[in-house]
């Protein structure tokens, strides 16, 4: 079967063809970076407006690229949540019509259950269950993935996700959007240890997370001067690796906690090196291994879409379409195995 993959949930418009058979076809990824970097942040009309303006480019690519035309199509997959309204209906409705049109049947997908399975389709992939580490923009959690949507939520950020608290700390620091990966390059050059930043709920008994407070550290230490240079770096540093003990202490007593010896990661933040790391030296000790998406899969894409959507459609489950209907808000747990 071959799914059609379609993800707008925030500033990169994804498309992807999946094939059940034969695996990925061909992905195209449009990122807004340069439309959002002048406001410092994303925003959503822009996004949206963006998004119309891409799929429809993006999609003959894919096809092109490919060599496929919209009658080799067998079902659509398409994010319908978690994300900004505006961004999800676009998607939402073009892979409605495009469905419709071609009449093969349109699925909503979850956006971190794309995060989430996205390791399964590079070379090695893990085996079910194991614990994933989401890290993304919005979210930071770890889950007890015993098979495709069979999640147990272990453990969450109360306040701030990682990712949020890179783009955050960032933008303290004087850098561009997105934060998360200029913060890091940032401290590459720089020394950690020497500003002592704090660890949130690092001995919290539970595998719950908080990032704020940790942010709120960094601004105590900046205000009042202009933070440049050396400076700077060492504060980089220190604040990626006080995100990075939290994370991985929590993943590795997640491992310990549910006895499983694979632990996924997935999301943006699971970009970034020095968590990679650390998470690979911290498993190794403990006999486990570290699964990560390829490089080009871990910020958000339509792969990650089709794949998860291939999934469910492959064995029969369908959306209850046509009908456009995303859920800006949604919790992963609540999802249930394909059916
Ligand atoms: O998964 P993603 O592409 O989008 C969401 O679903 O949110 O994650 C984006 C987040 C942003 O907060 C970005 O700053 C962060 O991932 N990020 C990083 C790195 N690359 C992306 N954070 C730290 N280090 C990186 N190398
Ligand atoms: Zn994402």
């Amino acid at each position: 079967m071959r799914v059609l993959g379609i993800e707008t949930s925030c500033d990169e418009t994804g498309v992807a063809i999946y094939d059940t058979e034969t695996g990925l076809l061909g992905h195209c990824l449009h990122s807004q970076i340069e439309l959002h970097a002048a406001y410092g942040g994303v925003v959503p009309e822009l996004a949206s407006r963006d998004h119309i303006r891409r799929l429809p480019l993006l999609l003959k690519q894919v096809l092109s690229e490919t060599g496929l035309s919209a009658g080799d199509i067998d079902g659509v997959a398409y994010t319908a949540g978690p994300g900004l309204a505006g961004a999800l209906l676009v998607g939402a409705s073009v892979a409605e019509a495009f469905a419709l049109s071609a009449g093969v049947p349109a699925l909503p997908v979850h956006h971190l259950e794309g995060h989430l399975l996205s390791p399964l389709l590079s070379a090695n992939p893990p085996q079910f269950p194991f614990v994933a580490l989401l890290v993304s923009g919005g979210h930071t959690q770890l889950m007890r993935v015993t098979d495709v949507g069979d999640y147990e939520l272990l453990g969450e950020s109360l306040d701030d996700a990682a990712g949020e608290a890179f783009d955050k700390t960032a933008k303290l620091l004087g850098l561009g959007y997105p934060g998360g990966p200029q913060l890091a390059a940032l401290a590459e050059g720089g020394v950690a240890g020497k500003f002592r930043l704090p660890r949130p709920m690092l001995h919290s008994g539970d595998l719950d997370f908080s990032f704020s407070g940790l942010k709120t550290a960094v601004l105590n230490c900046v205000s009042g001067g202009s933070w440049r240079g050396e400076q700077a770096a060492d504060l980089a540093a220190d604040f990626q690796e006080a995100v990075v003990d939290v994370l991985c202490a929590k993943s590795m007593s997640a491992l310990k906690q549910s006895g499983l010896n694979a632990l996924v990661v997935a999301g943006g933040v699971g970009a970034n090196r020095r968590l990679r790391e650390r998470l690979d030296e911290a498993a190794r000790r403990r006999r486990c291994r570290v699964y990560y998406p390829e490089p080009a899969l871990c910020t958000d894409n339509g792969a990650m879409i089709a794949f998860a959507g291939a999934l469910r459609l492959a064995v029969g489950e369908r959306g209850d379409g046509p009908a456009i209907r995303i859920r800006p808000r949604w919790v992963l747990s609540e999802l249930k195995p394909p059916h």
